[in-house]
């Protein structure tokens, strides 16, 4: 049995809609052998599909076809501990832990750059699946077939605090209400807006984030499908965050704040709490600049 590691991720980042992302060391662990039928275990007990259906068996299975082979069936363990359904990539996490492991099954007949492809193709962007495989936050265009990408490694002093509703939030609906057009104003509102985070992060320009995660393409109509996320915006900047944003396509809500803001978390949680959010949990997160490993 191969073991993978592979990281939680926080798409977006405000305004970088489907091009920005970063990995958080927060992780899913899958073992997996090539069998001759589908044996797939959850070792947490989180319910996972057992059949055809599992996302990473589908992603391994693409693999192997790419590859001019078939998979005939494949023995799988999974410790899911990123929450299903909630912005924080479990989707993406499956189709890079099938693609890497698929990969290492065949003797790694694909390259990096391949793997960033296919995964982006399965999932149809890339702002979840490259920091996935990568690590790091990655600014990432994808054409419909390739992806164009820079992996750049983060060792600043944030944090990146997620608060977890108890409540999912499907993608398919979260971008069903997405308008369709946008206005030219808009797109340069936004567009600066997504240059300006990554350049923030990386050079240590954190009062520049708070400006930087506003954006006219997704938030302000998620907001709407997230029940309590304006008060945790608020809260989270009472408390001294940078920035807070829709992670992914929520309804998780990300907030950044400084490393020697040590008690941040415990201050989010008490506040949540007596506002009667008791259903949000707090995870205080630091950036993965690994991505996906195999850990043997
Ligand atoms: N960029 C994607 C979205 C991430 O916001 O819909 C979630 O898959």
């Amino acid at each position: 049995m191969i073991r993978l590691q592979i990281p939680a991720t926080s798409a977006n980042l405000g305004a970088g809609f489907d091009a920005l992302g970063l990995a958080l060391q927060y992780y899913n662990y899958v073992e997996m052998e090539e069998s001759d039928t589908i044996d797939i275990t959850s070792a947490d007990g989180t319910p996972v599909p057992t059949d055809e259906r599992n996302m990473i068996y589908i992603a391994a299975k693409d693999l192997f076809q790419v590859c001019g082979r078939t998979l005939h069936g494949l023995k799988l363990v999974q410790t899911n501990n990123i929450p299903m359904t909630r912005g924080l990539g479990s989707s993406s996490a499956c189709i890079v832990a099938g693609l890497v492991g698929a990969n290492h099954l065949l003797g790694n007949p694909l390259q990096q750059d391949d793997l960033v492809d296919l995964a982006a193709q399965i999932e149809g962007h890339p702002d979840n699946t490259a920091p996935a495989l990568l690590g790091g936050i990655v600014t990432a265009v994808f054409d419909g077939r390739r992806v164009h990408w820079v992996k750049q490694e983060v060792y600043t002093k944030l944090r990146f605090v997620a608060m977890i509703p108890d409540f999912e939030l499907k993608t398919e609906k979260a971008r069903a209400c997405l308008p369709t057009e946008i206005s030219h104003k808009d797109a340069v509102y936004n567009l600066s807006r997504a240059a300006l985070f990554s350049a923030s992060l990386l050079t240590g320009k954190f009062e520049n984030l708070r400006t930087a995660v506003h954006d006219k393409l997704h938030q302000p109509y998620r907001m709407a499908l997230i029940p309590h996320a304006r008060e945790v915006f608020d809260i989270a900047y009472a408390h001294g965050a940078y920035a807070a944003y829709i992670s992914g396509a929520g309804p998780t809500v990300m907030a950044i704040a400084d490393e020697e803001n040590q008690y941040f978390a415990g201050k989010m949680r008490f506040s949540l709490d007596n506002a009667g959010l008791n259903g949000w949990q707090v995870h205080d997160l630091k950036i993965d600049n690994a991505g996906c490993v195999l850990l043997g």
